[in-house]
């Protein structure tokens, strides 16, 4: 983090965002734009001053894929806020894109590189807010008065939307189709003087950290976790790829079939066509229902397996998976731990004050026990000054803070 701050390229990349956290007296309506995985999401959010807000209203689409042309991408997304900017008229429009990027102020970034195997042409190394300019213009003539006032990644989202509602909030995490961290940062503790001041208060600035990309899990990294990055498409994010839902139902899969290759059990499940054989086939909520099986000799698992196309399951195979899947869900949470740990610390050595983490994502508000799992990963880093560091869910937390973000930038 200290060499992220200093500006000397490392794992952890420490991106600056260009904004402060909120005051939370911020008011006004803004129309948050969420571009993080195939999901995206529209959210009309009023702020109103006093630490609340309210969510006006809320739309989704899918992207038909997480691959193809800039175009592919971009088009769809420019349709859908024309439609809404149109229904509203608001034109305030904060954007969270949930990549790294590079960041030269709050409203433009370029893509530094594809992660959670996305791979749309021609994006990366560009400024992904004049895409989305162009795309919407060539749907109004020209802009229609329309621009995005704030870029913002999904880290930096939920961090700013938690502490609009809290001050103490000055971390962000997220655990869903991809995993990472934002932070607070003192301007004490960043070395670069390379940066401008941020928008809102001079005394902080939020970084992304991109802490999924953290190379330091290389001794922890099993074959499993080696042959996943290998055959991955998205190059590094040897971290994430041991935390984050895009990838959990494959480390799994992958174990099973060593475990199968040394004959130590899953006879049959990856021969003859059958389902454990092509890769991403057992997803992170197949990890989750197999981990969270209460039925009897874990039929319910049986049955999961045979709409996978393994059928003929044995008990003992059945309990051996689950026991995987238990152990790559548990994993996940205290490699969280460790992450949120050793941030908070880094700011606070002694964790004289209180700190809260705004967290948000698929895998940490749906994985049963995860949450559990990951206080309890805390407590045995910290000890008895664990309680000083709260994790709370703020659900969509990336996109209540893509409105926030925008309020900061435009100084309301
Ligand atoms: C991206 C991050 C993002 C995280 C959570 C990762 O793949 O690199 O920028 O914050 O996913 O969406």
């Amino acid at each position: 983090m200290r060499r992220g701050l200093s500006g000397d390229p490392r794992s952890i990349a420490m991106h600056p965002s260009f904004v402060s956290r909120p005051t939370g007296c911020e008011e006004g309506r803004f129309l948050a734009l969420d571009l993080g995985g195939t999901n995206v999401r529209a959210t009309l959010v009023e702020l109103r001053g006093q630490r609340s807000l309210r969510v006006l209203e809320h739309q989704s689409f899918r992207l038909a894929s997480t691959t193809g042309t800039v175009h592919d991408l971009f088009d769809p997304v420019a349709e859908f806020v024309v439609d809404l900017l149109a229904d509203d008229g608001s034109q305030n429009i904060g954007f969270i894109f949930a990549f790294p990027m590079d960041q030269t102020g709050v409203r433009s970034g370029r893509l530094t590189k594809w992660t959670k195997e996305f791979a749309f042409d021609c994006v990366e190394e560009e400024d992904v807010v004049a895409l989305l300019e162009q795309a919407i213009g060539a749907r109004t003539g020209n802009l229609g008065g329309f621009g995005i006032s704030a870029l913002a990644n999904d880290t930096v989202g939920v961090l700013a939307a938690g502490a609009y509602l809290d001050p103490r909030c000055d971390m962000g995490l997220i655990v869903g189709t991809g995993a990472n961290l934002a932070v607070a940062v003192p301007d004490k503790m960043i070395g670069r003087r390379d940066l401008p001041g941020p928008l809102g208060n001079p005394d902080e600035m939020i970084f992304n950290m991109e802490c999924g990309n953290f190379d330091g899990v290389d001794a922890i990294q099993t074959d499993a976790d080696r042959r996943l990055d290998a055959e991955s498409d998205t190059i590094g994010q040897r971290m994430e790829k041991m935390i984050a839902g895009r990838y959990l139902g494959e480390v799994v899969r992958l174990r099973v079939c060593e475990i199968a290759a040394r004959g130590e059990g899953f006879d049959d499940w990856l021969t003859g066509g059958r389902g454990f054989n092509a890769p991403y086939t057992f997803t992170t909520e197949d990890l989750s229902d197999a981990a969270f099986d209460e039925s009897e000799e874990l039929i319910a698992t049986a049955m999961q397996l045979g709409r996978l196309g393994v059928s003929d399951t044995t008990v003992g195979d059945r309990r051996l998976l689950r026991e995987i899947c238990i152990s790559v869900a548990r994993r996940s949470a205290r490699i969280v731990a460790a992450g949120i740990a050793a941030t908070a610390t880094y700011l606070d050595p002694d964790l004289d004050d209180e700190h809260i983490v705004a967290a948000d994502g698929s895998v940490f508000r749906g994985m049963p026990g995860y949450q559990a799992e990951l206080r309890r990963g805390l407590q045995d880093i910290l000890g008895e000054r664990a309680d000083r560091v709260q994790v709370c869910y703020l659900r969509d937390g990336s996109g209540l803070g893509a409105a926030v973000v925008a309020a900061v930038a435009a100084e309301v």
